[in-house]
């Protein structure tokens, strides 16, 4: 396999022209033939990989990567050719890096076995779909997807590769979200009935309002490619590097970061998901030309099933909180709540006596002489000594271990399963799903006014819109741009 490698990295130029005869120049209309490959990567070989979006999360998921043992990154695509300079000095110090702007020259190197996937959001469908066809295992930031139409495709596409792929929410692969699943499994906290949770900010940077480098142009960039299937728009600086404040391109605070919060949860509950969710909010501060909200409330119902009893979930975002921020993440049950606070959970545990008890605030006074005295009859009867006692409160703190790394576990889970050629990653396409495709609801809840109804089993929305949302038409080829850096 290394030799095999080491020529073909040799010619690469035998790369750009299977590009043009292999008709990629169309990546996104007639479907190839997708390559069916379970096949082992030896414990002895190197997972190559490359990063496609070497922007500021390509650079911490690199990195990330990176902690795993025998892994390489051996080549960049990216639209912007600063960031393809500032890999070359970051991870390419005693080595080539190949880097391109056209992603499509990553998918055609068979040298190449893992892809991250790590651009806006609008474009991960069409790579990560491009990149399973050609055979690659993808680990995808989150959300897995843009657009609620999206996710069946990615889901296909990755049954019929027979591929790996991890969807990139990484806490959920800390030590505190896999004891709150060990604590909620067995019961510590009874029943969950409401689950709460918030993430609010108050600074430029945590808006969103990226520093853009002063030579940014359609010279230093890929304009066009940049749009890929979204609207054409003239060349604007702040779209490409503050993306996330367009709906164009990104998913606004619920995609961004709700998906974090209901991962987590999905993780810890074995939940499929909401049936109804329900988003409102506003553009309260950060109105610096952004078409999404900065505050952001959302309900979701999740019913009823074999893992859980129903509950409500309750999520906020507010970028505009100039008051006390405390950020807090709360599964409440009938006998006890988790709460996590950084990388750490405290679980208190509380459960009432059988006895309801009488008196206080209570409509006992207010009954005459003997008919209190035949309530206090009536009552001792029912409730003997020991029914009355509630357990002592108690209070379970678990600290994770101080080299705890979420984010290299979350790769390390990846690699392990490219090793051994298998689907089983702790959040494979069908769960990443799951947890995008409640979040994309919240904003089609909130553009649409409308309350979404969402079937969590075959993961299809009841109700959807018609109006606005069409289907994706694939992106047209790019102009010959392939241009390396
Ligand atoms: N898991 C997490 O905790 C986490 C944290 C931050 C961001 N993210 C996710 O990571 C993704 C990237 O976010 P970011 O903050 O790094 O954005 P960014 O703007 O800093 O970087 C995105 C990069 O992608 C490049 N790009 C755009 N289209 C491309 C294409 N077609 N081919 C190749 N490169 C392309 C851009 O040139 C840019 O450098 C988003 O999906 C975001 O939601 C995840």
């Amino acid at each position: 396999m290394q030799s095999n490698r080491r020529t073909f990295i040799k010619s690469l130029s035998a790369a750009s022209a299977l590009i043009a005869t292999q008709g990629l120049a169309k990546p996104f209309g007639v479907a190839p033939a997708y390559i069916k490959n379970l096949k082992k990567i030896s414990p002895n070989d190197k997972i190559r990989f490359a990063t496609i979006g070497m922007g500021i999360q390509g650079n911490f998921d690199t990195r990330a990567a990176l902690r795993s043992p025998d892994v390489e990154l051996v080549a960049v695509a990216d639209l912007y050719d600063g960031r393809l300079e500032h890999a070359k000095t970051a991870y390419g110090k005693d080595k080539e890096l190949f880097t391109t702007r056209d992603y499509r020259e990553i998918l055609t190197r068979p040298d190449i076995d893992a892809v991250l996937v790590v651009t806006p959001d609008h474009w991960h469908d069409h790579i990560t779909i491009a990149a399973l066809k050609a055979g690659k295992n993808v680990y995808c930031e989150k959300p897995m997807v843009q657009h609620l139409s999206e996710g069946k495709a990615v889901i296909d596409a990755w049954k019929k590769s027979g591929k790996t792929m991890q969807v990139g929410s990484q806490r959920i692969s800390s030590a505190a979200f896999q004891e709150a699943k060990r604590l909620v499994e067995a019961g510590e906290i009874g029943q969950i009935n409401y689950i709460e949770s918030n993430n609010d900010r108050f600074n430029a940077m945590g808006a969103w309002q990226y520093s853009i480098p002063p030579d940014a142009s359609t010279q230093t960039l890929d304009w066009d490619r940049f749009l890929g299937d979204a609207p054409k728009k003239a060349f604007d600086p702040k779209r490409f590097f503050r993306w996330r404040n367009y709906r164009d391109y990104g998913t606004g605070v619920a995609g961004d970061l709700f998906v974090h919060l209901i991962t987590g949860v999905h993780f810890v509950t074995n939940t499929l998901g909401p049936t109804r969710i329900f988003s409102s909010g506003n553009l309260a501060y950060w109105k610096d030309g952004r078409d999404v909200p900065d505050v952001m409330s959302c309900i979701m119902d999740y019913p009823k099933t074999d893992q859980h009893e129903a509950f409500q979930m309750v999520l906020r975002v507010n970028f505009a909180n100039a008051g006390k921020i405390n950020d807090v993440t709360r599964i409440i049950g009938n006998e006890g709540q988790i709460e996590f606070s950084e990388n750490n959970l405290i679980m208190s545990k509380k459960k009432l006596p059988t006895a309801p008890g009488y008196g206080g605030y209570d409509s006992f006074f207010t009954f005459t002489e003997p008919v209190q005295q035949e309530f206090v009859k009536q009552y001792d009867a029912q409730y003997p000594p020991e029914t009355r006692k509630a357990e002592p409160v108690k209070e379970v703190r678990f600290e994770a271990p101080k080299d705890d790394d979420p984010h290299a576990k979350h790769f390390a889970n990846f690699f392990e399963n490219v090793r051994q050629g298998s689907q089983g990653t702790v959040e494979d396409p069908v769960f990443g799903f799951r947890a995008a495709a409640p979040v994309l609801a919240c904003n089609e809840s909130y553009f649409e006014q409308k309350v979404i109804h969402w079937d969590p089993v075959t993961m299809t929305q009841k109700n959807p819109t018609t109006t606005k949302v069409t289907p994706k038409k694939p992106i047209a080829s790019s102009k010959s741009s392939g241009k390396r850096s």
